[in-house]
Formats: structure tokens, sequence, C-alpha cells
């Protein structure tokens, strides 16, 4: 009867103290305060293993579709590269102020699934700045991007600046 008592007491001050926590605004929730090591190990192994449950049934198309990437191009240089950059392309203002930093997908993405790229890119990822592109894409489209995305860690500075050249006046409608 003892330890159960004492194991209530313990619950109620621990709930009490979360909340005083919570009222306080004692917590740091600025942009600026990075989160400690339990934290960020706790998000990543919850972000990892969502993207990956999530995302391995879904079926891919052939992504050795010359067109696909073109037009996954225009998407990518309207909609990502601000945030994201690309080979010989700066990341933008707003992702050197954002936390989690957009990473520079060219050298990040290497591991990752045609899938996880499709999801991610689909459901965009919550507590980060990374937008869900499903609202306003077509399925047809996020695959475009993918397709343009899965070329990127191997494209040079000079490759990616003449895709650019090439399609300077082209937009995407
Ligand atoms: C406003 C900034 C912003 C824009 C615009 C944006 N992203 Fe992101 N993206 C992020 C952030 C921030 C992360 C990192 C999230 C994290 O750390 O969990 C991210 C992560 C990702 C990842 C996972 C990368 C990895 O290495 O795990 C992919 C893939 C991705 N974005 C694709 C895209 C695509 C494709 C577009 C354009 C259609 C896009 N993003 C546009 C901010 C952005």
């Amino acid at each position: 009867m003892k330890i159960l008592a004492r194991a209530l007491i313990t619950i109620a001050v621990l709930v009490l103290l979360f909340f005083i926590f919570l009222y306080s605004g004692f917590y740091n929730i600025g942009a600026t305060s990075p989160h400690n090591k339990l934290t960020l190990w706790v998000i990543s192994k919850l972000k990892d293993n969502s993207i990956e449950h999530h995302s391995n049934s879904i079926i891919v198309p052939n992504l050795n579709d010359t067109a696909m990437a073109a037009a996954g191009f225009l998407r990518y240089r309207e909609m990502c590269v601000g945030c994201h950059g690309a080979p010989g392309v700066k990341q933008n203002e707003i992702a050197a102020g954002l936390y989690p930093k957009p990473p520079r997908l060219y050298k990040s993405i290497v591991d990752l699934t045609p899938q996880e790229l499709f999801w991610i890119t689909k459901n965009g990822i919550k507590m980060t700045g990374m937008p869900a592109f499903g609202p306003t894409h077509t399925d047809k489209m996020i695959w475009n991007i993918v397709a343009f995305m899965k070329k990127l860690p191997k494209m040079s500075a000079s490759e990616y600046h003449s895709i650019e050249v090439k399609n300077k006046l082209r937009y995407v409608e």
C-alpha cells in the first residue's frame, strides 16, 4: 500500500512540475536555441522510422525518363532550391535562419530511397520548415521532382548551371 501511495505522489509531483514548466514560459522556443542531445536523438529516431514505415509500400514508377527529370528541375528551381541549394547554388537567407537547417539535398539524400524522397516531398516533416507539397501537387509532379533529385548527388556545379541556362525562360505553368 505504502509503495503504491509513494508512486502516486511521485507521479502527481512530476505532473505538477510538468505543468509549472509548461506555463512558466521558461522553455526557449526560439529557432536560435538548439535542442539538447536527448531531444535531438528522439526527434531523429522518430523521423527516420516514421518515414521508413510510411513510405515502404509506395510503388515507384520508372524514373529513368529524361522528360520527368526535366519537368522536375523546373519545380525544384521554383520551390526547393532556395532552402536546399544545388551544386554551385547557395541556400538563401530563409534557410540560414531555419532550425533545423534544411540540408543541402545533393549531399544528404544519397541514402534515401525514391519512396522516401516521394513521401517526404508529398507530406513534409512536422515541426521543421519542410513543407508538404502533396496538397498543391499531383503525385505525377512529385515523381518528376524525385526523378530530378535522384540525379543531384552526381551532378557537378557546371552541369546544374547549364541546365539552368537552357531553361532560363521556362516557367512552370
Ligand atoms: C522553407 C524551406 C524548405 C523548402 C522550400 C523545402 N524544404 Fe525540404 N526540408 C526543409 C527542412 C528544414 C528540412 C529538414 C527537416 C529535418 O531536419 O528533419 C527538409 C528536408 C527535406 C528532405 C529530407 C532530406 C534528408 O536528408 O533527410 C527532402 C528529401 C526534402 N526536404 C525535399 C524538398 C523538396 C523536393 C522541396 C521542393 C519541392 C523542398 N524540400 C522544399 C525545408 C524546406
